[in-house]
């Protein structure tokens, strides 16, 4: 997985077993195994070209052809690290869910793109590659995203109680499940991804380690209120968003200019935390997963708006926050080997559930 945060590539190497008697308190039976964690910076041009490839510019398509195989090299070494660390050989993994980068997501218009080269990585890691997840969903008037709540539905839901999942990467997403079986979810908004742009325009950091820095500002109403006023957030689900609208420039947009800079941060924090106090409201508990669990600052401002609703990480289900997106693209890769449509039209507004994911089988 590499998400939108553009922070690095996470793998995962996770065993699925189905258990035939649900556990009376669980209404799945899914049960994860997580083998080994393991992931990579994105640095250096690479990032900066993936980057450059989230706006319009010139040569793109070489550029974009060039940086997907670079970032799949990148992948093809955390996924021989997985397998070296569990002493495994490829032919005993059964797929590979691989997400690219997203540098367009424009379901209004027929279109999203994940940046990857999975050809290569099949033929550079021997095994068989699931990639291009979200074509599927859109080619059947999908949003295409989020993908991950069908997986938090397999995993997390449980009879008689409304969660909450919350995952804080770039953009945030968030998962409704009812306690009835019933699955709902949509993107928030920003989750990361302005915290990230503006903590690394003032202090120079890719992000505000543990949200120390933001910690010391104070919210700014007048532009909290600018924000909130953005009309995506008052759409009704489904939505979906990324970097297309959510960018500096869509900040810029919102300042005046004489803006303390750590009180537009503190600000920034206030704005995720107030979309996703927002998008739990009814739960009787809330789970975050993604890097933003890290984040003390956005924790605390989401603990205070939703108690007395309980808000904790995912770690109290049994899956730690750090690898919940990259378990979710192993299901889904899972779901397509099967056969297994796992596209969720109450979520995406999709006219169907379509199989989600292409296959590129491994060298034989
Ligand atoms: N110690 C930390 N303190 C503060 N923020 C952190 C910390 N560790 C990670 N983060 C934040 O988490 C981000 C990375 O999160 P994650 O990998 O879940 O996002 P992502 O790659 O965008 O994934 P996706 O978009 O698929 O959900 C970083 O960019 C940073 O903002
Ligand atoms: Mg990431």
């Amino acid at each position: 997985m590499s998400g939108t945060s553009l922070d690095g590539v996470d793998g995962l190497l996770v065993e699925f077993t189905d258990r035939s008697q649900p556990e009376p308190l669980s209404a799945s039976p899914l049960q994860l195994h997580a083998i080994g964690f393991s992931s990579r910076h994105l640095v250096g041009t690479l990032r900066e070209q993936l980057f450059a490839l989230q706006t319009p510019g010139p040569d793109e398509l070489s550029r974009a052809a060039l940086a997907a195989i670079q970032l799949t090299d990148l992948y093809a070494e955390v996924v021989a690290e997985l397998i070296a660390t569990a002493g495994l050989q490829p032919q005993d993994i059964q797929g590979l869910g691989a997400h690219g980068q997203t540098v367009r997501h424009r379901p209004e218009l027929g279109y999203t793109l994940q940046l990857l080269a999975p050809a290569r990585l099949a033929e550079q890691s021997g095994i068989d590659v699931v990639a291009d997840f979200r074509s599927a969903d859109v080619a059947a008037g999908g949003q295409g995203a989020p993908l991950v709540p069908a997986f938090h539905a397999a995993l997390f839901d449980a009879p008689g109680r409304a969660r909450a999942i919350v995952n804080l990467g770039g953009i945030g997403n968030v998962t409704r499940l009812d306690g009835l079986g019933g699955v709902s979810g949509h993107d928030t908004g920003p989750g990361n991804l302005l915290l990230d742009a503006w903590c690394h325009r003032h202090t120079g950091a890719v992000f505000d380690e543990d949200g120390a820095w933001g910690m010391q500002g104070t919210v700014i109403p007048d532009l909290l209120a600018r924000s909130l006023a953005e009309p995506w957030f008052s759409l009704p689900a489904p939505r979906s968003t990324g970097r297309d609208l959510f960018g500096l420039r869509w900040l810029e947009d919102r300042l005046n200019g004489h803006e303390n800079p750590v009180d537009v941060q503190a600000t920034l924090v206030a704005l995720t935390a107030e979309t996703v106090h927002r998008a739990c409201l009814g739960a009787d508990s809330v789970y975050v997963c993604g890097g933003g669990a890290r984040n003390s600052a956005l924790m605390r401002a989401i603990r205070s708006l939703c108690a007395p609703t309980p808000v904790s990480t995912t770690d109290a289900l049994g899956l730690p926050a750090h690898a919940v997106e990259a378990a979710a693209f192993a299901w889904l890769a899972r779901e397509r080997m099967t056969q297994r449509a796992a596209g969720r039209p109450t979520v995406t507004g999709a006219r169907g559930a379509r199989i989600l994911g292409a296959v590129w089988p491994a060298p034989l």
